[in-house]
C-alpha cells in the first residue's frame, strides 16, 4: 500500500483555496492513501468559538464534497482535518474519504491548548476501517500524548494510524519511535509547516511529518519548514504479528487486571 504524507501551509480562514491546494498536492503523487494535517482546511489558531462557526463545514458541505469527489477520481482513500459544525456543536474532526463513497468520521477526543475554549470533545471513540486490506486507525494530534488513543486504535486491529497534526512542540516525531513499536503498527504523522500569528499570540508548526513502521523504522520524515508529498509503499500485514519472539506476543500477553482503568 502506498502511502503519502501531504506537508502544508494552510492558508488560515482560507477554505476554498486550501481544499484546492491539498486536493492538487495529492494530485501530484499517486498513492493509495493520502494523509493530510489536522484543520487542514482552515488552518490552526482561531480566537473564538464564532470564528470556528464561521469556518467550520457540516459533513454535507460543498468542500467535504470536493474531498470524496478527489478519492473518486485518484481511486484513493484521503484522511483529512476540518472543523466540524455539528448542529450548535463544533469538532475539531478528521474525515477519511474513500472511492467507494464511504466516509468515515473522528472527532478529536484530547483538546490542546486553546482548542478546549472553542471545540467540544470528539464523541466518536477511534475508528479503524478497512481499505485495500489493510486496516487504518484515526487520531488528532494531541492523542498521541495519551498512550491509550494509539494502543486502542491497534488492539482494535489497526495496521497503519492515520495521524493527522499540527505539532507545535517538538516530541511527537521522536515519541512515535515508541508508539509504534509498543504497539507494533505503522504510525503516519502528518504535520503542518509555517507560523500562525493571531492577536498577540504566534504559534509555529514544526513540519518533519513522519511515517514510522512497526520496527521503529523512520521510512519517510519530512522537511522542517517547507511543504511537501512523501511516499512509501508498505505492507500493512507487517503490523499483524505482534509476537516479538517465540514466548512474546505483546498482545496476547497483557494483563488487563493489573491494570488501572
Ligand atoms: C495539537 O493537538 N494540535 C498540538
Amino acid at each position: 500500500m502506498k502511502v503519502a504524507l501531504v506537508q502544508c501551509k494552510p492558508v488560515f480562514g482560507d477554505r476554498d483555496g486550501n481544499t484546492e491546494r491539498l486536493i492538487s498536492s495529492c494530485r501530484s503523487t499517486p498513492a493509495d492513501l493520502y494523509v493530510l494535517p489536522e484543520l487542514a482546511t482552515t488552518g490552526y489558531q482561531f480566537v473564538s468559538a464564532g470564528e470556528v462557526r464561521e469556518l467550520s463545514d457540516e459533513i454535507t458541505s460543498p468542500r467535504i464534497a470536493a474531498f470524496a469527489a478527489a478519492a473518486r477520481e485518484l481511486d484513493a482513500a484521503i484522511v483529512f482535518g476540518f472543523a466540524e459544525r455539528s448542529g450548535e456543536k463544533l469538532f475539531n474532526a478528521s474525515l477519511a474519504v474513500l472511492p467507494d463513497g464511504r466516509a468515515i468520521l473522528y472527532r478529536k477526543t484530547h483538546l490542546f491548548y486553546k482548542e478546549t475554549l472553542y471545540f467540544h470533545p470528539g464523541d466518536t471513540g477511534f475508528p479503524v476501517f478497512e481499505f485495500r486490506g489493510a486496516r487504518i486507525g484515526m487520531a488528532i494530534c494531541f492523542d498521541w500524548f495519551f498512550p491509550e488513543s494509539f494502543r486502542t486504535l491497534a488492539l482494535n486491529g489497526a495496521e497503519i494510524i492515520a495521524h493527522s497534526s499540527n505539532l507545535v512542540m517538538p516530541y511527537c516525531q521522536r515519541a512515535d519511535f515508541a508508539a509504534a513499536v509498543q504497539n507494533r503498527v505503522f504510525i503516519a504523522t502528518v504535520n503542518r509547516v509555517g507560523a500562525e500569528q493571531r492577536e498577540d499570540e504566534r504559534l509555529e508548526f514544526t513540519g518533519e511529518s513522519v511515517l514510522v513502521s512497526p520496527k521503529g523504522e523512520y521510512l519517510l520524515r519530512g522537511p522542517r519548514k517547507s511543504e511537501a508529498v512523501l511516499v512509501v509503499d508498505i505492507d500493512p500485514s507487517e503490523a499483524r504479528n505482534k509476537a516479538i519472539n517465540p514466548y512474546n506476543n505483546v498482545f496476547a500477553m497483557r494483563r488487563p487486571h493489573l491494570y488501572c482503568t
